[in-house]
């Protein structure tokens, strides 16, 4: 199916979404919001996908939220409209999902590659929380998220001072969890989507929910989480294959079951 705002396909068992807006550096429009939601409704219903991965272009992932649409916006409309709320969606994907950036990645950019489970960059990914030189703060989770990611020192120089942060220095601090060769960073993604999504199905899905809710739960009520999570593979067949193959020294094939 056809989107405005995107380019959509899958590769193997690899859902790809590609931002697609180049003469506005894939800043993230209402319109970009509502093709994310059917794409990613799309994915998380589709079996035949086991992990979704999110990229831009080679000069931007996204250059934030779209600021000639949001200038004129007013307090009452904003509220009532509940505006960015939507973005949320992504971080509700329920498949696991790889943000796979090169070039700027700035104010909701970078908010939106923190709603995807991990971060793979190129050498040329720059991020950044500008949005206090436009007289606003991150409202699509940025002084959330990225503060839970890089700690309080880190996230208070971007957010305050609004300067970009290189490739290097994110994944020093624990923004992202590879940094690649710009040529190299689609397969690095896909690659290790590929790797995810040959894995048990509900498995991954269970990592994934298990890791999110250690960022809201306290640690004692997350290790229950996890273990009542960990019990409850013992119900799939995939566990059964899993630990069989192992025992009888072949590879597991798993069914999603
Ligand atoms: C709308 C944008 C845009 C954005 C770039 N463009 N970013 N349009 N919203 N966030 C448009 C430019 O207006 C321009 O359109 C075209 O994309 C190319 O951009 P240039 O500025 O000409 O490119 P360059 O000189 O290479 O500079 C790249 C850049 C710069 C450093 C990334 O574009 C930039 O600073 N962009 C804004 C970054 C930012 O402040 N993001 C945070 C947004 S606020 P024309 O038509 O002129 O060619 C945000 C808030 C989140 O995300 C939620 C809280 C409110």
């Amino acid at each position: 199916m056809g989107y405005e705002t995107l380019l959509v396909e899958t590769r193997g068992r690899v859902g790809l979404i590609t931002l697609n807006r180049p003469q506005a550096l894939n800043a993230l429009n209402a319109a970009v919001m509502r093709d994310l939601h059917e794409a990613l409704n799309a994915f998380d219903a589709d079996k035949g996908v086991g992990a979704i991965v999110l990229t831009g272009s080679e000069k931007a992932f996204a250059a934030g939220a779209d600021v000639k649409e949001m200038q004129a916006l007013d307090f009452v409309e904003g509220y009532l409209g509940d505006f960015l709320g939507g973005w949320e969606r992504v971080a509700d994907a329920r498949k696991p999902m790889i943000a796979a950036v090169s070039g700027y990645a700035l104010g909701g950019g970078c908010e939106l590659a923190m709603m995807c489970d991990l971060i793979i960059a190129s050498e040329t990914a720059k991020f950044g929380q500008p949005e206090i030189t436009l007289g606003v703060i991150p409202g699509m989770g940025g002084s959330q998220r990225l503060t839970r990611a890089i700690g309080k020192a880190k996230a208070m120089d971007l957010i305050l001072t609004g300067r970009m942060m290189d490739a290097a220095e994110a994944e020093r601090s624990g923004l992202v969890s590879r940094v690649v060769a710009p040529d190299r960073l689609l397969e690095e993604a896909l690659g290790a989507a590929e790797k995810i999504a040959s894995f048990s199905l509900p498995a991954a899905m269970m990592a994934k929910e298990a890791v999110s809710r250690s960022l809201e739960l306290t640690l004692a009520e997350g290790l229950r989480f996890e273990r009542r999570l960990f019990q409850s593979l013992f119900a799939t067949e995939d566990q059964k294959e899993g630990m069989g193959a192992f025992v009888a020294k072949r590879k597991a094939e798993f069914k999603n079951k």
